[in-house]
């Protein structure tokens, strides 16, 4: 029994799959659409929101040294992440990096770890993206009933209710758009994706360059605000670490840059690239727009909603013309993370039932090189949970999922430099095995910081995946059946 459990995949195996036919994936990503896709994922929900509430709870002004933080432990893991994505170029991310390293059974355990995390992260932004856009109408004179617009359950007090809503119309709406240009083909995704970036990134820059002649330094001084005696994390040196925690999630999306990997001209060379180029776009972004809101908005007062926007009003007149920019600009971010998370979603389970450790049906490629079924799959689960369940049950579920993926990916660097000295790396992670340490130790720090609820919500969607597992998988699983 424990031979089938923890049966391992051969990598030339893994890689022979994914040349010639290539499971009928097509390779059209280049290094600038990888670099753009990870913008894509990455920039959303985290800075047109988590910031101001970060700054005034936590870190005042120096929340641009929790970004820093931050940045640099996701860099830790995006090394880790780089060195597997260049050496084994498929689909499935850890969840194939796992099946080489330590077998059949951990790897469905993280396969179905990062289907939560895409799935939660999915249905969560665009329940983001649903408020963003009421707002948006709101300011056009739309009014959409509560009915249609508010998720059907809500959580209080320990349990579920139903709130007498049908359905988050708009949440689904969303969901259901990113599917249609999913299904165009991995090429017609990435142009969506580089005209949103476009706009998103545009709407930062002229955030940032015309927002400089409106701070006031006196905002910045302290740029440490002095520690609430005995808090821990309210403000002072712990409150600048415990931001950084908090706005890990502006972070999260990166990762599932691996899982286009297939689907990449020159993976060897360009998934490296496009992770840490992403990164490091993105966390210059952060703390410039960091910067810039907390100078013009005092970070006491910025525990909003939509600080940015908010900043763009107390700027006065002068700025004013930007304020509806910076709504469609959120509006259109959102999106794209929406739109990267629901590939990497759908590519996973593509991946894992190649293995058969799914049904067939998700591995069928159609002829734009699309893993149909498994898009119109991720797209029902995902239009569904969003539709239905409220954001704060949502959003916590991603970090533990990604916590968790990171972690592993660590690890997995480290055991398999070990048993496989001799692999060709084309990418390798400097300094092994200190920096994967370094990264998982960060993150299994982060992860014993969430609350109790978090950790049984994982480990009942453990157990739910462990059942799929012996019932199915384990049965079906092609390497079992010596296929
Ligand atoms: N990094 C993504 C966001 O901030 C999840 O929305």
């Amino acid at each position: 029994m424990l031979d089938r459990l923890f049966r391992k995949k051969n990598i030339s195996d893994s890689i022979r799959e994914s040349e010639g036919f290539n499971g009928g994936l097509k390779r059209t990503l280049s290094a600038t659409s990888l670099v753009t896709l990870g913008i894509g994922a990455i920039v959303g929900t985290g800075i047109f929101v988590i910031t101001g509430q970060a700054a005034a709870d936590y870190a005042g002004p120096s929340l641009t040294i929790s970004f820093l933080i931050s940045a640099v432990c996701c860099v830790l893991a995006g090394l880790c992440y780089a060195e597997f994505a260049s050496m084994i170029p498929v689909s499935g991310s850890v969840y194939s990096y796992s099946y080489i390293t330590t077998g059949e059974l951990l790897a469905w355990f993280i396969g179905w770890d990062l289907v939560l995390e895409y799935l939660f992260a999915c249905s969560s932004v665009a329940v983001g993206w649903s408020g963003y856009m009421l707002n948006l109408l709101e300011g056009i004179g739309i009014h959409l009933p509560d009915h249609i617009s508010a998720s059907t359950f809500v959580y209080e007090n320990g349990s579920w209710a139903f709130r007498g809503s049908i359905v988050n119309f708009p949440a689904v709406f969303i969901v259901g758009t990113v599917t249609a240009f999913l299904l165009g083909g991995i090429r017609q995704s990435a142009l969506a994706n580089n005209i949103i970036v476009a706009i998103k990134v545009g709407v930062i820059l002229l955030f940032v360059g015309f927002g400089l002649s409106y701070i006031d330094t006196g905002n910045w001084t302290p740029y440490i605000p002095e520690n609430v005696s005995g808090e821990f994390g309210k403000y002072g040196w712990s409150g600048i670490l415990r931001g950084a925690g908090v706005v890990f999630y502006a972070y999260l999306g990166f990762d599932a840059l691996s899982t286009t990997a297939q689907e990449t001209r020159n993976p060897q060379k360009d998934m490296p690239r496009g992770i840490l180029i992403s990164l490091i776009i993105c966390a210059l972004l952060y703390v410039a727009v960091t910067a810039v809101l907390t100078g013009i908005v005092n970070y006491k007062d910025l525990h909003v909603d939509a600080p940015i926007a908010m900043a763009v009003d107390r700027a006065g007149e002068g700025l004013a013309w930007l304020s509806p920019l910076i709504k469609l600009g959120a509006v259109a971010g959102l999106s794209s993370v929406i739109l990267v998370m629901m590939l990497g979603q759908s590519r996973i389970y593509y991946a894992i039932s190649k293995d058969g450790l799914l049904p067939k049906t998700f591995s069928k490629v159609n002829r734009r090189g699309v893993p149909q079924n498994a898009t119109v799959f991720a797209s029902i689960v995902t239009g569904l949970t969003a539709g239905l369940f409220p954001l704060d049950v949502l959003s916590e579920l991603v970090s533990i999922g990604t916590l968790m993926a990171f972690t592993i990916v660590c690890i997995l660097i480290i055991v398999l430099r070990k048993t496989q000295p001799g692999l060709h790396r084309p990418f390798r992670t400097p300094f092994v095995p200190l920096i994967p340490l370094l990264g998982a130790g960060v993150c299994l720090l982060q992860m014993f910081a969430l609350p109790l609820g978090t950790w049984l919500r994982l480990a009942g969607w453990t157990v739910i995946g462990l059942v799929i597992y012996f019932l199915y998988g384990i049965k079906k699983s092609k390497l079992g059946n010596g296929k």
